[in-house]
């Protein structure tokens, strides 16, 4: 959450990468941006604005910058409200700040400089970090010491940059729980310090990324270079990575949005999981099988139980990472704890790997960021391969996610990915009439989305990718737990999406839905094309409407129906005129608890 950029070039245009790294970057969060810089008299000035990187945009080319140092930030709102005065830079005495996470003594620490004299222009965390470095310049430590010190005093996560006016040729940074890369131009001209790889997919080929607890200084003399310390202050080596994140990962390749694009991805992206996969794991040796996992990756844990217990046979638990972490679970012995992220970079999830990993047992990482905290900490790593995945609405991910697991237990070999890449082509070559069905559920006060054996997860997925896009309410149900309490609230404004293909829960799924029917409910019944002689109960009923789906392998069922429920939230989302790829109050990469 958030998106940090700063730069150190000979060059006196640092403002256009600034700008363009925080375009990248939006996905972290887009409540309000800002850069800091150093202009030609070095004298720290600030542009903030509320809202998307367009608005910084304009500031920023109106005002003619020339400048050779400067951070930047994207903000996901935590402390203080979405207003300009909360926005980061943060500036204290000529120093300045940005900053990702929490910073969880920062009342402590700003009474402290309060005492001291310091007037706070924001509610933010943030602000006591600048304040307190510069507080220690004043106390007689030159600018990287008075970093370091302050640094010392935070307890929370964070990662964060620093310039200061008295110091053009040095940029800090500091990392404790919120990923930091650093990197060098190839022309040596310039080096960079950002929250991620997509940050600098333009600016740097090789990339740093920063330990826990590493403090970076970067300077400009001859040379650019930088020099990483760890928390006891030694200077240490860390491995360069290759930047892998190219411009066309970072385009829309002609589509209208990411999501869109990302959707249409999905069959290419099922196809490079399944001939990319080369691991080698012998699931049999473990008695059970923990997931553990955040929002549409634990939808994808929810599958997988589904399947695992009934394919391999082994027990399987699946567990929101926020509520595992602080509920003194019981960890078992001789289990495979398996962590799905799609940034790699959820805190929950992270830290709930490391709480396993200090109870002695190992990790395996589901990721698809290879460079992430969580794959750099897990004991083994399986990548997946959806690729970069920008749009804020996770689609692609959940594919590979699913997929990557039904082949860790029950083999490629028992796999037919012509049929699956078939079924999701299916589906967004069929030509379905989204635009029209998307207006009638637009007009929907909201929604249920109910499924029985594997359905049931895609329901769940399918409850939260429409109530993130369109910001109507939605619940995903077992379709048989309706009548315990929730169809009270069916009636003729609520609309149910129905995901019942022709499998052995078929007929309780339609069960289901007449029940619905009875008491008025709308009804979007997606089924498949095997079902239609055993829908003729629901003829001349203007209440429901079926989308039928090529008829599949049961096991398969699960990737048409996904890339179906992906599609109807975004078109949902489109005929409401949201922006479905920054959904309001969300970030992508949720590194705050
Ligand atoms: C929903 C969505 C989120 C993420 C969740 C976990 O569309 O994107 O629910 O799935 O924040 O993120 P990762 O997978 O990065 O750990």
């Amino acid at each position: 959450m958030c998106g940090i950029i700063s730069a150190l070039s000979y060059e006196n245009n640092v403002s256009d990468s600034l700008i363009s790294a925080l375009s990248r970057l939006e996905y972290r969060g887009y409540d309000s941006a800002g850069i800091a810089y150093l202009d030609e008299n070095s004298q720290l000035q600030r542009i903030r604005t509320v809202g998307k990187v367009q608005y910084l945009r304009n500031a920023v080319e109106k005002s003619n910058i020339n400048s050779c140092i400067g951070i930047g930030h994207t903000r996901w709102a935590t402390h203080g409200k979405v207003t300009e005065f909360n926005a980061h830079p943060h500036v204290a005495d000529g120093v300045a700040i940005v900053h990702n996470g929490i910073i969880e003594n920062y009342q402590e620490l700003r009474q402290k400089l309060v005492s001291e004299g310091y007037k706070f222009e924001s509610e933010t965390d943030t602000e006591v970090v600048a304040k307190l470095t510069a507080s220690h310049i004043k106390s007689g430590k030159n600018f990287v010491d008075a970093f370091k010190h302050s640094i010392g005093e935070l307890i929370g996560t964070f990662a964060i940059v620093a310039i200061y006016e008295k110091s053009p040729d040095t940029l800090l940074g500091a990392k404790k729980g919120s990923p930091m890369a650093v990197g060098i131009s190839p022309d040596k001209k310039s080096a960079y310090i950002a929250s991620d790889a997509v940050a600098l997919s333009t600016l740097a080929d090789e990339l740093t990324y920063l330990e826990e607890g590493d403090i970076v200084v970067v300077t400009k003399g001859e040379q650019i270079s930088y020099t990483i310390f760890d928390m006891q202050n030694n200077i240490v080596n860390r491995q360069k990575v290759l930047n892998k994140v190219s411009l066309t990962d970072m385009s829309k390749s002609g589509y209208e949005t990411f999501m869109l694009k990302e959707i249409y991805e999905e069959a290419i992206v099922a196809r490079r999981t399944y001939d990319s996969y080369k691991y080698d794991i012998d699931v049999s040796k473990f008695d059970n099988v923990s997931i553990i996992a955040c929002g549409t990756s634990f939808y994808a844990g929810v599958l997988a139980k589904y399947w695992i217990e009934k394919y391999a046979k082994i027990p399987v638990d699946v567990e929101i990472a926020s509520e595992f972490r602080y509920r003194n679970a019981v960890l078992r012995k001789n289990s495979l704890y398996i962590f799905i992220s799609q940034s790699g970079e959820t805190i929950d999830t992270l830290c709930a790997m490391r709480l396993v990993k200090e109870n002695g047992m190992k990790t395996m990482a589901l990721v698809n960021v290879d460079s992430s905290s969580i794959a750099r900490e897990a004991d083994y790593v399986i990548k997946t391969e959806a690729g970069v995945e920008i749009g804020v609405a996770s689609t692609k991910a959940f594919i590979a996610q699913i997929l990557s697991i039904l082949i860790m237990f029950i083999g490629k070999e028992n796999i037919n990915i012509d049929a699956i890449e078939k079924a999701i082509n299916s589906v967004l070559n069929a030509g379905f009439d989204f635009a029209r069905i998307a207006k009638k559920l637009a007009g929907g006060r909201s929604f249920f989305y109910i499924g029985r054996g594997t359905s049931y997860p895609i329901a769940l997925e399918g409850a939260l990718k429409i109530k993130e896009l369109t910001y109507v309410s939605a619940e995903g149900y077992p379709s048989g737990e309706l009548k315990h309490g929730p169809i009270a609230i069916i009636d003729e404004d609520v609309f149910t999406i129905a995901l019942a293909p022709f499998d052995q829960y078929f007929e309780k799924t339609i069960s289901n839905t007449q029940e619905i029917l009875a008491r008025d409910g709308k009804v979007l019944l997606i089924t498949t094309e095997d079902a239609t002689a055993s829908l003729g109960m629901f003829k001349n009923n203007a209440n429901i409407e079926c989308v039928f789906l090529k008829q599949n392998e049961d096991k398969y069922y699960p990737f048409a129906l996904t890339t179906l429920i992906h599609l109807l939230a975004y078109y949902t989302a489109k005929s409401k005129g949201y922006d479905v790829d920054k959904p309001r109050n969300l970030a992508k990469s949720v590194t705050v608890e």
